[in-house]
């Protein structure tokens, strides 16, 4: 070095001390540099591959206004025009007028609107119409033949499993799939089938005792 030409100030890392430096890195390449580019390069090619498929596949937006789908509720197909936003709920008690299913906290959390659907309980509240179309939806509406009450239903009635009755139709649905997948529930089992439906004037134990009479005979 040239008596007269000033020494290179060394890197400082935040901490105070001198940063690490790769001793043998040649001029104009650093591993950082390195590091960078090996890593946005396949990033930016799987972002350029996408925006592509996205342009040759562009993606079907539905709404904000109505749009045509079609139900199958209780084995019958409904046309019937929603916003997208539209919940099953509503579209099966405003559009519909099937207003077994009651609207209790519309958010997931009291299975009053509890309907089955490809034989598994959902809440009706919480799952968009337009996502229930192909599916076999069941409501409380479809359970009984003309006057006859499905035996879950009598089962309610003569064991006095309700009182306001707004949580009665979601109890009733989530007996039925109960008994449709095990016919012979033990009391646990009803108990852990039906912890997803809240009473608030705590029939619970009429409705579990309505639930257990009805072993064996549930019919789909
Ligand atoms: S109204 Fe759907 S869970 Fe309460
Ligand atoms: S009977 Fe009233 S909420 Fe259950």
């Amino acid at each position: 070095m040239a008596s007269n030409e000033k020494p290179r100030a060394k890197a400082v890392s935040p901490s105070g001390r001198p940063a690490p430096t790769a001793p043998d890195e040649p001029p104009g390449f650093s591993r950082r540099n390195f590091l960078k580019t090996v890593g946005v390069g396949p990033l930016a090619a799987t972002v350029v591959a996408n925006r592509s498929a996205e342009a040759q596949n562009p993606a079907r937006t539905l709404g904000p206004g109505e749009v045509p789908i079609e139900l199958t509720i209780n084995g019958r197909t409904h046309a019937l025009r929603v916003e997208p936003r539209t919940t099953l709920l509503d579209a099966i008690r405003n559009t519909l007028d099937l207003t077994g299913h009651k609207r209790v906290c519309d958010r997931g959390s009291c299975g009053a609107c509890t309907v089955i659907v490809d034989g598994r309980t959902a809440y009706a509240c919480s799952m968009l119409a337009i996502e229930a179309q192909g599916k076999a939806i069941r409501t409380v509406e479809g359970l009984a033949l003309g006057t006859v009450l499905h035996p879950v239903q009598k089962a309610f009635c003569d064991h006095d499993g309700l009182m306001c009755g707004f949580c009665t139709p979601g109890f009733v649905m989530s007996t039925v799939a109960l008994l449709e997948a095990n016919p012979n529930p033990t009391a646990d089992q009803a108990r852990r089938a039906l912890d997803g439906n809240t009473c608030r004037c705590g029939t619970y134990a009429r409705v579990l005792e309505a639930a257990l009479s009805t072993k064996g005979v549930a019919r789909g």
